[in-house]
C-alpha cells in the first residue's frame, strides 16, 4: 500500500528529533536543521504540567502574567517577587521544556548592576533556565552584564509592551523605514552581545523574515508571520480562556471560557438542587 502524506508533515518528520530536555543549545540546533520551535506562556504549576506533557519546547513565564493572572491593564505593575513566585511554580512542574522568565519592568532598565541582580534572583530563587528582557541598544549593557554571570538571555524586539506609554498603542511596529532599520540594527547588536534567541512581536512578516535570515540565533515570532524559527502565543489567548483579546495573529484552539463557565453553571445548579453530592459521592 502506498501512503501519501502531506508535504509539510513529511518535512516535519524529517526535521523532528525527540529531545529529553530542551536547552538553549537545543533550540539553536533546531534552527540549524529547520525544525520550528514551539513556545507558550505558563505562569502556574498545573498549566505548566500540561504544556510540558504536550511537548512545548519553551515555556515563557511572561510578564503578561501582569494582565492574565493579576488583572492589571499593562505589564508594568508586576513585581520581581511575583515573577519569581510564578517561575518557581512552573519550574517545579517541568521535566522537558526550557523555561525562560521575563525580567519585569523596572528590574533592569538603565542600571546593569540591578539587571544582573534581578537575573541572579530569578535563576537562584526560581531555578529558571534563562531570562528575557525587552529592548535593543538601550538595554544592551544590561544584557552584556547578565551574560557575564553565565545566565542565558533571550531578547525581545518590535512591540515591547513594557514601553506601551512611549508607543501609545499596541499597533504593529516597524512599518516605517527608520524603525525597521533600527530593529535590524538592534537584532544584530543582541546577537553580537550573546543573546541565545530573540522574540519579535507584531512586526511586518517581511521584516521578521529578514531578521531570521540575517541572524544565526533562533527568532521566535508573535504576530511576525511564518518565516521565523518558531512561534509563541499567550496560552490563555490560544485556549480561549481570555475572550477579550482577539488580534489578527491569534489562532484560538479552544473556547475554554465558555466550556468552564458551562461546567461551573452545572455545578452551581447541582449544589442548589442537592443533586450533588449523590449517594456515591459521600462517605
Ligand atoms: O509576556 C509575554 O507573554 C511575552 C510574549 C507575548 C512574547 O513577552
Amino acid at each position: 500500500m502506498v501512503l501519501f502524506l502531506p508535504l509539510n508533515f513529511t518535512f516535519f518528520m524529517s526535521t523532528y528529533k525527540e529531545v529529553k530536555k530542551v536547552t538553549t543549545h537545543t533550540v539553536q540546533e533546531m534552527k540549524l536543521r529547520g525544525e520550528k520551535i514551539s513556545m507558550l506562556t505558563a505562569y502556574d504549576f498545573s498549566m505548566a504540567k500540561i504544556l510540558d506533557a504536550a511537548k512545548v519546547d519553551v515555556l515563557l513565564v511572561g510578564d503578561s502574567a501582569s494582565n492574565v493572572m493579576h488583572g492589571h491593564e499593562t505589564t508594568l505593575p508586576i513585581t520581581l517577587d511575583e515573577m519569581i513566585s510564578h517561575a518557581a511554580a512552573v519550574i517545579r512542574a517541568v521535566d522537558r521544556a526550557l523555561v525562560v522568565v521575563d525580567l519585569p519592568f523596572g528590574s533592569y532598565q538603565g542600571n546593569s548592576k540591578e539587571a544582573l541582580n534581578s537575573a541572579i534572583r530569578i535563576m537562584k530563587e526560581a531555578e529558571a533556565h534563562a531570562v528575557k528582557l525587552e529592548g535593543g541598544s538601550e538595554v544592551v549593557e544590561s544584557i552584556r552584564r547578565i551574560l557575564t554571570a553565565g545566565i542565558p538571555v533571550m531578547g525581545h524586539l518590535g512591540l515591547t509592551p513594557q514601553s506601551i506609554y512611549k508607543f501609545g498603542t499596541y499597533e504593529v511596529r516597524a512599518r516605517q523605514e527608520a524603525e525597521a532599520a533600527k530593529l535590524l540594527e538592534d537584532a544584530r547588536l543582541l546577537e553580537e552581545a550573546g543573546c541565545f534567541a530573540l522574540v519579535l512581536e507584531k512586526i511586518p512578516s517581511k521584516l521578521a523574515k529578514d531578521v531570521a535570515e540575517m541572524v544565526k540565533i533562533p527568532v521566535i515570532g508573535i504576530g511576525a508571520g511564518p518565516d521565523v524559527d518558531g512561534q509563541v502565543l499567550v496560552s490563555h489567548d490560544m485556549l480561549g480562556i481570555n475572550k477579550d483579546f482577539s488580534p489578527k495573529f491569534l489562532r484560538r484552539y479552544l473556547n475554554l471560557y465558555d466550556e468552564i463557565k458551562n461546567a461551573v453553571e452545572r455545578y452551581v445548579e447541582d449544589v442548589k438542587s442537592v443533586d450533588f453530592p449523590n449517594q456515591k459521592e459521600q462517605y
